[in-house]
């Protein structure tokens, strides 16, 4: 069985309508640990032993946040800057997360329609998330493919608990390990190989 770890990174929880829901259904689960970083850290002061603890006892590192600015919210980026050291992480010595995986778990406001090429946002989900994935790369981690909720501002109740329904079913399967190598590769999203549909993708 993996351990999976969340790192959750939301500004405005008491705001959140999707992140609420996908957290709560997490918590439940065996093997999976929701580690709430603004929670943890509001003045942004990261514990650099603390997390480095946290990511060698965990073989699964989720980043699971709301999609800002085409990136993550800030503290994302301070938690990579600060623990991801050289020597550490990555370097001719950095081995510590070597076969580890990571994968970017996020809500958009916008649909899958419009993150195509020829759509208004000019560039897919994926190739926007290119500096995680490289990120991953790096450190010697495989960079999973990501969890991606779209058009979060036309979802009602039921397709948000459908959505929650979906994350749950994945993080599941990734704990099990019932998702091959072969079954990951190639693949847009995610979401596309699970058995739940998500709500609404266009
Ligand atoms: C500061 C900020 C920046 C945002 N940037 C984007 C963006 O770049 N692309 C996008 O699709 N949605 C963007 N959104 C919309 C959020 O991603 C969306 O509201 C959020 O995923 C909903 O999840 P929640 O209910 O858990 O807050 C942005 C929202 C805020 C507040």
């Amino acid at each position: 069985m993996s351990r999976i770890l969340i790192l959750f990174a939301h500004p405005a929880l008491e705001k959140s309508r999707i992140h609420k829901e996908l957290i709560s259904r997490a918590k439940n689960l065996e093997s999976v640990y929701v580690h709430d970083l603004y929670e943890v850290y509001p003045e942004l002061d990261i514990d650099l032993s603390r997390e480095q603890e946290l990511l060698l006892s965990h073989d699964i590192i989720l980043l699971q946040h709301p999609f800002y600015w085409y990136s993550a919210p800030a503290i994302i980026k301070q938690w990579l800057d600060l623990v991801l050291e050289h020597g550490w992480a990555y370097g001719s010595t950095g081995k510590a997360l070597h076969s580890k995986q990571m994968m970017n778990v996020i809500s958009c406001g916008g649909s899958r329609e419009v993150y195509q090429r020829e759509g208004k946002n000019r560039f897919t989900v994926p190739e926007l998330l290119a500096p995680f994935n490289q990120t991953a790369h790096l450190c010697g981690m495989e960079y999973l493919p990501p969890f991606v909720i779209h058009g979060t501002h036309r979802l009602n109740d039921t397709d948000i608990t459908l959505s929650a329904l979906q994350y749950e079913s994945l993080l599941v399967a990734l704990r099990d390990e019932r998702i091959s190598e072969d079954e990951r590769k190639g693949i847009e999203y995610i979401n596309d190989i699970l058995p739940i549909p998500s709500a609404i993708q266009s």
